[in-house]
């Protein structure tokens, strides 16, 4: 089964609204775990917009399960997660005046600079994941820069107007996990996944890692992190591929 990677960014953005010690990630994190998460996921920004050092540092430490780093390929950033450690680093691009990441990594455009950070991230002893949109070119791209797995970004299907159209980009989500098998890479998905539209995409086999965090952290403020993240592990093993 698809384990799923909470992203607590959402925590440390309530936080850094008051630029108080409130709510803290890393106890949002520790819940997380204890509601089933098998992952957690957090973006270190280059401008520091909501995860900070400190919180970075403090998850290394306490998180239990796979600590999963989400990062542009700025030389600061990419020094401190060779330092850090965490056991995923997933390669996403960034843009200051952005909500949230918009879109995937043009690994095609910008993979000599790339193939050099996954290479110093591999020799640190880090699994590295491109969090790329399903596209073929950007797949083969991603397994030449010696990617070992691609971060799928779903927010086409999320996004899409008509159910005619999800199910066009599930096709293309289907497509783009054979091209990447064949590649050797593993396969996971996030973006803009929520409550009520996991399961048609939960039961798209292949998958191994579901990185959600918007949708579980609003629900968590009103039944708690440990229920929400339980919440989202059941509909994901609920809709589950059938072998
Ligand atoms: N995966 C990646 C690479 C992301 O950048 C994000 C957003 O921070 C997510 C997953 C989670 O997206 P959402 O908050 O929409 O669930």
């Amino acid at each position: 089964m698809a384990s799923l990677g909470v992203n607590i960014d959402h925590v440390a953005t309530v936080r850094q609204a008051r630029k108080t010690d409130e709510p803290d990630p890393v106890w949002a994190a520790v819940e997380a775990e204890l509601g089933g998460a098998a992952c957690i996921t957090f973006h270190l920004r280059e401008d520091r917009r909501h995860i900070n050092d400190r919180d970075a540092r403090l998850l290394k430490e306490t998180v239990a399960t796979k600590l999963n780093m989400e990062m542009a390929i700025a030389p600061e950033i990419v020094d401190l997660a060779c330092e850090l450690r965490p056991d995923q680093c997933t390669i996403v691009p960034e843009r200051r005046e952005e909500l949230t990441t918009e879109g995937g990594l043009d690994v095609v455009r910008h993979a000599k600079a790339i193939e050099k950070v996954v290479d110093k991230l591999t020799q640190s002893g880090i699994v590295v994941s491109a969090f790329i949109e399903p596209d073929n070119a950007q797949i083969a791209a991603s397994a030449e820069c010696g990617f070992h797995a691609i971060e799928i970004w779903t927010g086409g299907y999320a996004h899409a107007k008509t159910s005619q159209e999800a199910q066009a980009v599930i096709g293309k989500l289907k497509a783009s996990i054979g091209s990447a098998k064949s590649h050797g890479l593993e396969v996971h998905a996030g973006h803009g996944l929520t409550y009520r539209n996991v399961a048609p995409i939960a039961a798209v086999a292949g998958f191994s890692e579901f990185n959600i965090g918007h949708s579980i952290v609003s629900r968590a403020m009103f039944v708690g992190m440990r229920s929400a993240v339980a919440e989202m592990a059941r509909l994901l093993k609920e809709n589950e591929p059938k072998e």
